[in-house]
């Protein structure tokens, strides 16, 4: 079996690490005998400069047959970052019921992270982010533009089709790794959505009796995630919060470069999308310095989507080794002068 993977590369860096990681993707599936097919798909800030569109009308069918999407990213200096990711990303999302976007935090061996008396292995935690509505839901409007009485509205949106699939997929991971959640609101200042998010909480630890559930509010969370990151292990959030924790994740871990991300539809009905959690990042796209370990990781997830958890273990104990390796290639996010080219190389070596 051939599995079919639509290749996004994106704008920025997002196409330096696509171009870089999907070599040692196919070069980790080869050592475990997995062919994958990949198309690629030049959407993004540049389609939409010359054609008024990030993606063609039919965009969403013809990534539909698909068992697997791979984005990089999408952002240009030049275009409004709502149109970008309004016009690409989020109809992806949104169109293919991608309610769920999971998010690992690990300190490896080898990353000094910006906290103290950290070492490999003591921070490990999942973010589980709800990924297609919430504060993100495009509701609201602008009224009386030019006059004093100018306003803005914008509403938060909280559906139990978008949220039980999310709180289900933090249980059944919770159950999977310690057996502990944390499922993080703002319950105290927003007494609608976030209680409805409270309940689906409730009843859906009806189903999980063996996993222990923590609540706590946005702040307190943050603040815990800085002081005592050991104490957590998956967390569950709406969309803006799951936003902000997860670069707030990514930061105590050693930074963005080496995070990744998933985009699930948990029916499987739709494909799912994989992509680094950082954005375009053009005050070093072209330089070929990105790090591809983010990439290189989100691969590792689509394998583990996909069902090949042995193709992902690959990735991963690549990645570990090479960060543990203090002769191995960095890139100058964490701390080398090596390039996105020699980082993916030396990765591809030590597959296998
Ligand atoms: P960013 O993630 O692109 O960059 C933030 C900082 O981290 C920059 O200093 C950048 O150089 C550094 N950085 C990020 N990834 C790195 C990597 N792999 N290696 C080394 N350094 C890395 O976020 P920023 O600057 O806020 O946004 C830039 C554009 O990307 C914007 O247009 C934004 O809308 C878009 N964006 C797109 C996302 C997506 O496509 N999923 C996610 C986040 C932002
Ligand atoms: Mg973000």
């Amino acid at each position: 079996m051939t599995h079919e993977i639509a290749v996004i590369p994106g704008d920025g860096i997002g196409t330096t690490v696509v171009d870089h990681s999907a070599p040692v993707a196919r070069a980790a599936a080869d050592t475990h005998d997995v062919s994958i097919e990949t198309t690629r798909y030049g959407w993004g800030s540049d389609r939409y400069r010359s054609e008024g569109a990030m993606m063609p009308e039919d965009g969403l069918d013809r990534l539909a047959g698909h068992d697997a999407i791979f984005l990089g990213a999408v952002g240009h200096p030049e275009v409004p970052d709502h149109v970008t990711l309004g016009g690409l990303r989020l109809e992806i999302t949104k169109g293919f019921k991608q309610h769920v976007c999971e998010r690992p935090s690990r300190l490896f061996e080898g990353i000094t992270g910006p906290l103290r008396n950290y070492s490999g292995g003591e921070i490990d935690f999942v973010v589980f982010r709800q990924n297609t509505e919430g504060e993100y839901a495009h509701i609201g409007g602008r009224e009386y533009g030019g006059f004093d009485e100018e306003l803005a509205v914008q509403s938060a949106l909280f559906t139990r089709e978008g949220t039980e699939p999310v709180v289900r997929a933090a249980f059944e991971a919770a159950r999977e790794r310690d057996g502990k959640l944390t499922s993080i609101t703002k319950s105290n200042a927003q007494a609608y959505g976030m209680v409805f998010w409270d309940d689906i909480v409730s009843e859906i630890h009806d189903d999980y009796p063996d996993v222990e559930l923590e609540r706590l509010l946005v702040d307190a969370a943050s603040m815990d995630l800085v002081r005592r990151p050991e104490a957590f292990d998956v967390l569950v959030a709406s969309n803006l919060f799951g936003d902000i924790l997860t670069d707030l994740g990514a930061g105590v871990v050693g930074g963005l470069g080496l995070a990744p991300s998933s985009n699930v539809d948990p029916t499987r009905e739709h494909p799912s999308m994989f992509e680094p959690v950082h954005g375009s990042a053009f005050d070093i796209a072209g330089e070929g310095i990105a790090n591809p370990i983010g990439a290189v990781r989100s691969w590792a997830l689509l394998f583990e989507h996909i069902g090949e958890p042995a193709v992902a273990r690959e990735l991963t104990d690549a990645v570990a080794e090479q960060l543990a390796d203090s002769d191995a290639p960095r890139t100058p996010d964490i701390g080398g002068n090596s390039t996105t080219e020699a980082v993916a190389a030396d990765l591809r070596g030590r597959l296998g």
